[in-house]
């Protein structure tokens, strides 16, 4: 198992390029499954999420492959028709599996999915992409061993409300708008995620031969199409990644180009790191399309804040654990409320460990900010969790371990080099 050795103390200086959006990846490469015909993406991050899920899209009769000129390619191609079960071993290890779901059921008339279960994150319901299928004419029920089974003939759209106790659902929205795409007649989802990565989605299926409208408001149209095509689509950039480096930048009090980072997916959390004191700059050139260069610094003192998450336009719950980092040595008290996930403070406990002035109360965490954090060794306990201690690590005096960084590998393209490159000192151990 790896770990990350963090010497703390430096300012990150540089230039860094952002990777594609994982979360609009998984998704996309399930709506693969809709079609025969081959599909090309480009822009693909080496992740192990995306190999997980082409692991799963392995077993149910699809052929994924890096282009031999590209390793950010991946060629996407329907070998057999047969298959339909998402077994719990590889669901177990990424929830995010469950985006094969409604693919499957509309283009095959049937999965059958392990149930996902609980995560460090909280307790994850599906209940909401089930509701929505089942609005569509797809039957289901628990089989032994813990698998929901699925059936259903052609699904029929309809009009559904998606809204659960915590808002919308990003991947609730995009299993029943991909599964839309192939139903009789009109499907309106009321209460969608407008995410930008259901955007990127939707623009991906309507690359497909679908017609989707209304992607990035709560209310998406679908109208169903006999068949789709294969297509062929760059990612957006990702926006959590982006976020990321904009803290690492802003807490070293360093001075980050970012590259490759599309602003307008970002207003909430830029507007909340100029609240604190972190200047974000965009420049000419950069990246492609709304993708351009943007400078990051921060002179002053930080200054504290209350933030909460919330679904987008509001401010990212994946990003809720790095700026609650940057939080600690703020100048004065903040409170982080998360909205989407109201126990996504594993790392709360950790950070303590670092001198970090803690107190959890229900879904908030009070931060009262310290001079300075120390090094020490801590452990990652979910993707972001794991990022959030890797900043605190850059910052502290002395060094700090992070443990269990295979869950940081699931979302960030190998962040050690990213982050050297720009003056870190991060070393990965494998014990
Ligand atoms: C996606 C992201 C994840 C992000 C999250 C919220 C991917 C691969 N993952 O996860 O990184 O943290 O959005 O932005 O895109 N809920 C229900 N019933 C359901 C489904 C969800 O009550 O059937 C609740 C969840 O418990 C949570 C809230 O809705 O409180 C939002 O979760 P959701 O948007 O579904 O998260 P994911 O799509 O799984």
């Amino acid at each position: 198992m790896d770990k990350l050795i963090v010497e703390g103390g430096t300012k990150l200086r540089g230039e860094v390029t952002v990777s594609g959006s994982k979360n609009a990846c998984l998704p996309i490469l399930a709506a693969c499954l809709m079609t025969n015909e081959e599909s090309v993406i480009h822009g693909v991050p080496r992740l192990v999420d995306i190999i997980r899920l082409s692991r799963l899209l392995g077993e149910l009769g699809v052929k994924v492959q890096r282009d031999e000129n590209d390793p950010f390619t991946l060629r996407v191609q329907v070998e057999d028709e047969s298959k339909h079960l998402a077994r719990y071993d590889l669901v177990r290890q990424m929830r995010a599996s469950i985006c094969v779901m409604g693919p499957l059921v509309a283009k095959r008339g049937k999965a059958l999915i392990s149930q996902p279960g609980g995560c460090a994150i909280g307790d994850r319901p599906i209940d909401l992409h089930l509701q929505g299928l089942r609005a569509m004419g797809a039957q289901y029920r628990l089989t032994r061993g813990g698998n929901i089974s699925l059936r259903a003939g052609r699904l029929k759209g309809r009009e559904l409300f998606l809204g659960g106790p915590f808002g919308s659902s990003v991947l609730a929205t995009a299993n029943v708008m991909s599964a839309a795409c192939l139903a009789k007649e009109v499907t309106v989802i009321e209460s969608a995620a407008c995410e930008p990565e259901i955007v990127d989605l939707a623009d991906f299926l309507n690359k497909m031969g679908a017609r989707i409208s209304g992607q990035g408001s709560p209310r998406i149209r679908i109208e169903g199409v006999r068949r789709l095509g294969g297509a062929e689509h760059t990612l957006i950039p990702d926006r959590i990644e982006a976020g990321t480096f904009m803290i690492a930048a802003g807490m070293t009090r360093g001075e980050v180009t970012i590259k490759n980072c599309q602003l307008d997916h970002m207003m909430a959390v830029t507007a909340n790191l100029r609240l604190v004191g972190v200047t974000v700059e965009k420049i000419s050139g950069g990246g492609h399309g709304k993708a351009g260069a943007v400078v990051v610094k921060t002179g002053r003192k930080l200054r504290a804040i209350d933030v909460t998450t919330q679904p987008y336009p509001g401010f990212p719950t994946d990003l809720q654990a790095q700026l609650l980092a940057m939080l600690c040595l703020a100048d004065g008290n903040s409170v982080v409320t998360d909205k989407v996930f109201p126990d996504r403070f594993m790392h709360v406990g950790e950070l303590g460990r670092m001198g970090a002035q803690l107190r959890k109360q229900g879904p908030a965490v009070v931060v009262c900010g310290v001079k300075k954090l120390v090094g020490a060794p801590v452990m990652a306990s979910d993707l972001r969790a794991s990022a959030a201690l890797v900043l605190a690590g850059l910052v502290a005096e002395g060094t700090t371990e992070v443990r269990r960084v295979y869950h940081i590998d699931r979302g960030y393209q190998r962040i050690e080099e990213k982050l050297n490159a720009l003056g870190a000192r991060i070393q990965r151990v494998t014990e």
